[in-house]
């Protein structure tokens, strides 16, 4: 898919479809009426005869429309004096699907023009690229069945008002590398677990680095970690016969020599609660647990893809959660790499296991920043549900550069807290600290176990648990947790 930016009016651009906005009770926004005035009335007339609401996310097609539009589609934008965010992107994907199912090959959106609540033209051309190519993106299925045709639509305009023409090429260019990373994301997260293995990541990264210069990786073996002395990754690994890996990806931009930013990604590929055996329904879900790691690449792919200024180092523990003969039991107690015992209390609590032991590799790279991301929780989803990601962090300037970030990049974290209070709830009485703490606070004694590894560092936590995929019907993979990184990675300093 091509995207471009463009500054002239409605009524004088030849396109295979004009896609132009209107407002609650008929009211036209500027580029309409100048489609209006080149197209001989008739978008007019279809509004008079109360063909066309308004509602956000409402489309018609106008096939007979004579002028620079071969197909005018109109979309719905909501109330005029209410034109908020998520009126604009239900408009972008109404739009783009409706654009799938046409012959179109190309089209121009100008429902950029509109000013939305707090989009410039630099966000404005990121978050619509980013909305037409995350509607048009399709899991990688395994279905032998026939598959609906690929949409035609290969080159998508969209039009700027003219004096935010550069800004705009800029937020194609962001919104371009974004859409790929997180595309990279869903890919490998909606594989199944007997696909997506800890090895098929390991190649991934090395494709990765293949596909991009910029990208250099270096995969660690469970010969290699049991050397390093990572007892909390090797015991969740044990009872699962697929051997596990630590992936290590190195971006390197211009500013290669600077200390790099680490990204920790938890990656294990499923999730069956070990021993803690979980419950059978949904358990499908939990390929999806290596949610954090994919973000990590896709986070990579993307500022690879743009051409990035950064210094960003991916760590990626990756296993399964199996119970066999082998497995670790509750009460087993293990070694990290750190030094510091812990006793497992709750093999489904892995998670930590993994990422403690990444956190404190991590040191190595001399970070000037730390930031895991894990689908950590149940009870951040109890917490949060699927529209906040959890952000705990002890560093107020990272916390708030990171709620932003995710701000801007319309991929939003909250922050929770982090205290002692909480931390002494994981206290043990044979180890220098146990994995699980009581039922309450679940997510943030999970950020806590995290923390005590952390001394030292500028470190963030996100726990995606609720917003890195959907269930049910629409259940897959959203590729969230990329637009809030690589939208801090750019715009940090
Ligand atoms: N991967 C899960 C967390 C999870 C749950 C993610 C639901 C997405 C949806 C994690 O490894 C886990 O099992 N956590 C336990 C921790 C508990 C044993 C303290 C949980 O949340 O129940
Ligand atoms: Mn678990
Ligand atoms: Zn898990």
């Amino acid at each position: 898919m091509q995207f471009h930016a463009t500054g002239g009016p409605a009524g004088r651009q030849r396109t295979a479809c004009a896609v132009v906005g209107i407002h609650e009770r008929g009211r036209m926004t500027a580029p309409a009426r100048e489609l209006d005035g080149r197209s001989g009335g008739l978008i007019g007339r279809v509004l008079r005869r109360g063909d066309f609401s308004g509602k956000a996310g409402e489309v018609l097609p106008l096939l007979g429309a004579t002028g620079p539009a071969e197909r005018v589609l109109l979309v719905g934008l909501g109330p005029a004096d209410k034109f908020t965010r998520k009126a604009w992107r239900s408009a972008v994907v109404a739009a783009t699907q409706w654009l799938a199912r046409s012959g179109a090959r190309a089209a121009i959106l100008y429902l950029a023009r509109e000013p939305v609540s707090g989009l410039d033209s630099y966000y404005a051309a990121r978050l619509t690229v980013e909305s037409v190519a995350g509607t048009l993106y399709r899991i990688p299925d395994l279905k032998t069945s026939r598959k609906p045709p690929q949409p035609r639509l290969a080159r998508v305009g969209i039009g700027i008002a003219g004096a935010g023409l550069a800004e705009a090429r800029r937020g194609i260019r962001d919104g371009a590398g974004i859409a790929a990373g997180a595309a990279l994301m869903r890919d490998l997260a909606n594989l199944p677990a007997n696909v997506c293995t800890p090895a098929y990541l390991a190649a991934t990264a090395r494709r990765l680095a293949r596909e991009h210069r910029s990208i250099r990786v270096r995969v660690l073996d469970r010969a290699a970690l049991r050397r390093l002395g990572m007892g909390a990754l090797l015991s969740v690994t044990r009872g699962s016969d697929v051997p596990p890996r630590l992936i290590v990806l190195e971006y390197r931009g211009t500013r290669r020599r600077t200390a790099p930013v680490a990204l920790v990604g938890k990656g294990i590929t499923f999730d069956s609660g070990g021993i803690s055996l979980k419950q059978p329904a949904g358990m499908d879900e939990m390929k999806f647990d290596m949610s954090g790691a994919a973000s990590v690449f896709g986070t990579l792919k993307a500022l690879a893809t743009i051409g990035a200024a950064d210094h960003v180092v991916g760590i990626v523990p990756a296993c399964e959660n199996l119970p066999d003969g082998r497995a670790t039991k509750p009460g087993d107690i293990v070694r990290s790499l750190a030094g510091r015992t812990i006793e497992v209390l709750n093999t489904d609590a892995e998670g930590r296991l993994i990422l403690c032991d990444a956190l404190t590799y991590a040191r190595r790279f001399r970070p000037r920043a730390v930031v895991d991301v894990a689908t950590l929780t149940g009870a951040c989803v109890i917490a949060l549900g699927a529209h906040y990601c959890g952000l705990f962090s002890p560093d107020d300037k990272l916390a708030a550069a990171l709620v932003a970030a995710g701000e801007r990049a319309d991929d939003r974290a909250w922050r929770m807290p982090l205290a002692e209070e909480y931390a002494e709830l994981l206290k043990s009485n044979f180890a220098d600290l146990a994995n699980v703490a009581g039922r309450d606070a679940g997510a943030v004694t999970a950020a806590c176990f995290l923390w005590k590894f952390t001394d030292g560092l500028r470190w963030a936590h996100l726990d995606i648990a609720g917003t890195a995929y959907l269930s049910g019907k629409q259940k897959g993979s959203t590729g969230r947790t990329v637009p809030l990184l690589v939208d801090w990675l750019l715009h940090k300093d």
